[in-house]
């Protein structure tokens, strides 16, 4: 008696956490983010008011529906980018020219080199980028709409909610860049500083308008100490500098942009790589007439 009372509960219990997402992991990635409305709503009322308050007056309430629209009790696997439609339309501005900012494994740097839009605005620093950044989110069929246990991977399903929503995101981003451009790329990576299935190349570059662009400038930052893998003209950033040249586009390439560099450096000022050439060979100088007067007085 106890034991077939027992053995039903048991076999509820499996078939509950069968059919309901929020008590089974169906995904490989993470769940949505908990409090996804509150962080989305709160985000966008940071960037309109203080991150960025020259976009203009924006309803974050519209924009929160609209971006749920997308994805919520949907199957996580068939949302598309142009689901996000209305979302995009609500939520985008003007990049300014000469700010945009593109990047491929550099994401830290670039963020700090961009400080908020003060220097630079990388779609991170755009309100759209904003809201997503770091976030996580997938439709369940059941509770409130939203699946918190697990999402999918792109490697699962090409159509997730996250995925889709970069992707319209960059696209977006990439057709508002305009004036001189910039690419930041990492040239310490082992698998392809500018790999043929990024973002970049991808969702980004096919989607400059060539007329608003008058120069695209590569950096390709090596970490400080670190392995120096690529450098322009030489691999995968060679690959991007030649598709550049064919679609017609103004390029340079610097290895180690010297703005950039010494923001790497704060991080390790006595590294020998971020002692300033003036700087050492004064030094060095100074070395060489210390040597001669001891010298002088030895002899
Ligand atoms: C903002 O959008 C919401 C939802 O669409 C709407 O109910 C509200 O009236 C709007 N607020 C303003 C100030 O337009
Ligand atoms: C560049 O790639 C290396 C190796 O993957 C990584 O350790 C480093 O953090 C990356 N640099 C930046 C600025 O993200
Ligand atoms: C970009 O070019 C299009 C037409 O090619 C033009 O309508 C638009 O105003 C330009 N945008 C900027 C930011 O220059
Ligand atoms: C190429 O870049 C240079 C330097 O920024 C600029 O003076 C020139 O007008 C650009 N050419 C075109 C075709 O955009």
């Amino acid at each position: 008696m106890f034991a077939r009372l027992y053995f039903s509960i048991l076999a509820l219990a499996l078939i509950s956490r069968m059919v309901d997402p929020r008590v089974v992991r169906l995904w490989l990635g993470d769940g949505t983010t908990p409090n996804l409305q509150e962080v989305i709503i709160g985000r966008c009322y940071n960037y309109i008011r203080v991150v960025n308050p020259s976009i203009g007056e924006r309803n974050c309430t519209a924009i929160w529906n609209a971006f749920r629209e997308a994805f919520i009790y949907r199957n996580a696997c068939s949302v598309l980018p142009s689901d996000y439609q209305t979302f995009i339309f609500l939520a985008s501005h003007q990049v300014p020219p000469n700010k945009a900012l593109f990047w491929e494994k550099t994401k830290r740097l670039v963020h700090r080199y961009s400080d908020t839009t003060r220097r630079m605005m990388p779609l991170g620093d755009t309100l759209i980028g904003w809201l997503g950044d770091d976030l996580t989110w997938c439709g369940s069929s059941s509770g409130d709409g939203l699946d918190y246990m697990s999402c999918p991977t792109t490697a699962e399903c090409e159509h997730n909610p996250v995925e889709s929503f970069w992707r319209i995101a960059s696209t977006t981003y990439a057709s508002l860049s305009s004036g001189v451009i910039q690419v930041m790329l990492n040239g310490s990576v082992s698998d392809g500083a500018y790999p043929e299935n990024s973002f970049f190349a991808k969702f980004e570059l096919p989607y400059l308008r060539k007329d608003n662009i008058s120069e695209v400038q590569i950096w390709v930052m090596d970490e400080v100490g670190g392995p120096d893998v690529e450098s322009c003209g030489t691999e995968s950033v060679g690959v991007l500098q030649r598709i550049l040249k064919e679609e017609g586009f103004n390029h340079t390439c610097t290895d180690n942009y010297r703005a950039v560099r010494i923001l790497q450096c704060v991080d390790s000022p006595s590294h020998p790589a971020c002692l300033c050439p003036s700087a050492a060979s004064t030094l060095q100088l100074l070395d060489l007439h210390l040597l001669t007067i001891l010298l002088s007085f030895l002899f």
